[in-house]
C-alpha cells in the first residue's frame, strides 16, 4: 500500500480527488492527515477531529464495470471492513449505522464519505473517506459523539487501525460481487444498528413515523416495514434514522 503522510491539509478526499487528475496512482494509495482544517461531512457538513489523535484520511480504488446503481456495494464493503477492524476490541455494542456510521450504542466513532469520480454510468474512482474517533477525549458540543479511547480507557496506535482497515478494504473490495454480494449484504445487515426493533424516522417532508428495519435492498435502500405492515424501500434523501 502506498501511504502519503501529511501533517495538515484542508480535506484528504479532496487532497486526493487533485492528485488523482495529474498522476496515475495504484489502487489503495492512501493518504493521511494530522489535521484537516477543511474535514469533508455527508450532505456538506463538515468533520470536525482534534489534530494527531485520531484518523482521518482516504482510499483510491478504481473499478472498471461497476456502475453508479451499484455504489451501495463499495459502502457496504467500507462498513464491514471497518467493523471487522474493530471487532477484536471489544468495542461495545459496535454497529453499522445506514448509510454512512460506525456506531458504539447510540455513539457515533466512525463517519464513511464516499466520493465517486464518474465515467457515463459507471464509477470509475472511488474516493473512500474515513474518520474514526480513536484517541481524542472531549467532544464538547457534540452529543452521542464517542472515541474509542473514551469507550475503551486505553490509547491506541494510529497506524495500526489503519493498516488494519485499509488491509480489510482489500479483502472486502475484491471479492466476486457477482457470487458473494448477498453474502456481504447478510453480512452487513447482521450488524445493523436498529435491526428489527421498533424506531422512529423521519421523512423529506421532516414528519415523524414508526417502522422496523428489516435490512437493505440489493441497490443500498434501507427497508422498512411501516406500521400498517407494508414493507417499503427508502434512499438517503427520503429518511433519516431518529432512534
Ligand atoms: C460523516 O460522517 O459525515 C462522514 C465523515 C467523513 C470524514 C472523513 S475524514 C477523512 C476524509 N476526508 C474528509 O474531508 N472527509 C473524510
Amino acid at each position: 500500500m502506498q501511504l502519503i503522510k501529511l501533517s495538515a491539509t484542508d480535506s484528504t478526499n479532496a487532497y486526493l480527488k487533485s492528485l488523482i487528475q495529474g498522476v496515475d496512482l495504484e489502487d489503495f494509495t492512501v493518504v493521511v492527515a494530522d489535521t484537516q482544517m477543511k474535514g469533508r461531512g455527508q450532505m456538506g457538513t463538515s468533520w470536525l477531529s482534534e489534530p494527531g489523535n485520531n484518523l482521518t484520511f482516504s482510499v483510491l480504488k478504481k473499478f472498471n464495470r461497476v456502475s453508479v446503481e451499484e455504489q451501495f456495494r463499495i459502502n457496504i464493503c467500507v462498513s464491514l471492513a471497518i467493523y471487522t477492524a474493530l471487532a477484536p476490541y471489544n468495542v461495545p455494542d459496535l454497529k453499522i449505522k445506514w448509510p454512512n456510521d460506525i456506531l458504539s450504542g447510540y455513539s457515533k466513532i466512525c463517519g464513511i464519505l464516499i466520493e465517486n469520480v464518474l465515467s457515463g454510468q459507471f464509477i470509475r474512482t472511488s474516493i473512500i473517506g474515513i474518520g474514526l474517533n480513536v484517541n481524542q477525549l472531549n467532544f464538547e458540543k457534540l452529543p452521542n459523539v464517542s472515541s474509542l479511547k473514551l469507550l475503551l480507557g486505553q490509547e491506541f496506535d494510529l497506524e495500526e487501525l489503519l493498516y488494519a482497515i485499509v488491509g480489510h478494504l482489500k479483502v472486502f473490495l475484491s471479492t466476486n460481487w457477482e457470487h458473494e454480494f448477498d453474502v456481504l449484504r447478510a453480512s452487513y445487515e447482521d450488524q445493523l444498528f436498529r435491526i428489527g426493533k421498533p424506531s422512529t424516522f423521519k421523512n423529506a417532508e421532516e414528519q415523524l413515523f414508526m417502522g422496523f428495519i428489516k435490512g437493505v435492498s440489493r441497490s443500498g435502500k434501507l427497508l422498512i416495514l411501516l406500521e400498517d405492515d407494508i414493507l417499503k424501500e427508502f434512499d438517503l434523501k427520503e429518511v433519516k434514522l431518529l432512534y
